[in-house]
């Protein structure tokens, strides 16, 4: 199975996006809502969140960890490979390359949780790839509460963004990465007030065509995971009933969560 793990639903674009593009691998999906959100939270607070994420997965017998959440993968990817042998894929590093490849002016805008931002993983990762690109990053702890109540399309929303996008609007960046997979859910709002030419990229999508060629190099692990219809499992760690709408909503259909305690 592929083990996806993200502190809320936000990860769900991440596990939509896997079932899209490596179509019939099983998917076993935990969103630890009852610690939602990571993002404010201090660095051990989220890897030992991250540890006890990912031994429910592996003991529920996923194959391969994907960090569906980028203030854990910012925090935490290091320490969970450090700690188990089963691949860990994070959900920052395609996303990075893909931004490099895409930038042609080599301005490029991050927005994210606090931790995120303040772990400063983009701009390093981007710098490593090429040192002349310049990163500006933009820290929106508003947005998670904001999704996670299901105000995707509210005025309050849309004036929020407004004034997150401002500086890096100023600051003529040509390519935004949306570091948190809660805001692929708000891409909507945010293509037309950071500019229709910018060109935004989706981390869920990235992580999914990563996982997909890492999958195609490993045959061994794709014969563990075994592709066979797919039978996909959610669990959360709590329920609410804007939770569970924003779910059927990723998915497009009706999606079972069932409550479990990593
Ligand atoms: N989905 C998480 C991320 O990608 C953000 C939610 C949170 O702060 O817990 O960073």
């Amino acid at each position: 199975m592929i083990g996806i793990f993200d502190s809320g639903v936000g990860g769900m674009t991440v596990a939509r996006a896997i079932e899209r593009l490596c179509p019939g691998y099983p998917l076993l999906y935990f969103g630890d809502l009852a610690h939602t959100p990571y993002g404010s939270k201090s660095p051990e607070t989220i890897v030992e969140y991250s540890r006890r994420n990912t031994e429910f997965l592996l003991n529920h017998g996923a194959e391969v960890i994907v960090i569906a959440c980028n203030s854990a993968s910012a925090t935490a990817a290091d320490a969970l490979r450090s700690q188990y042998r089963t691949p860990i894929i994070d959900v920052i590093t395609p996303a990075t390359s893909r931004a490099v490849a895409v930038s042609k002016n080599r301005r490029i805008g991050i927005i994210g949780t606090r931790a995120t931002v303040r772990s400063n993983i983009y701009e390093e990762r981007i710098r490593e790839i090429n040192s002349r690109c310049e990163v500006l990053s933009q820290a929106c702890p508003l947005l998670v509460p904001l999704i996670e109540e299901g105000w995707l399309n509210k005025r309050e929303t849309k004036m929020i963004l407004r004034r997150y996008l401002y500086s890096l609007r100023l600051a003529q960046i040509d390519t935004l990465v949306l570091g948190c997979t809660h805001y692929p859910l708000l891409s909507n709002l945010i293509q037309p007030r950071i500019g229709k030419r910018v060109q935004l990229i989706d981390s869920s999508v990235e992580v999914a065509l990563h996982l997909k060629s890492f999958l195609d190099s490993r045959p061994d692990l794709q014969e563990k995971i075994g592709h066979q219809p797919a039978k996909n499992r959610f669990f959360v760690s709590d329920s609410t009933a804007p939770v569970r709408q924003l779910a059927n909503r990723i998915f497009g259909r009706n999606i079972h969560l069932k409550k479990a305690h990593a």
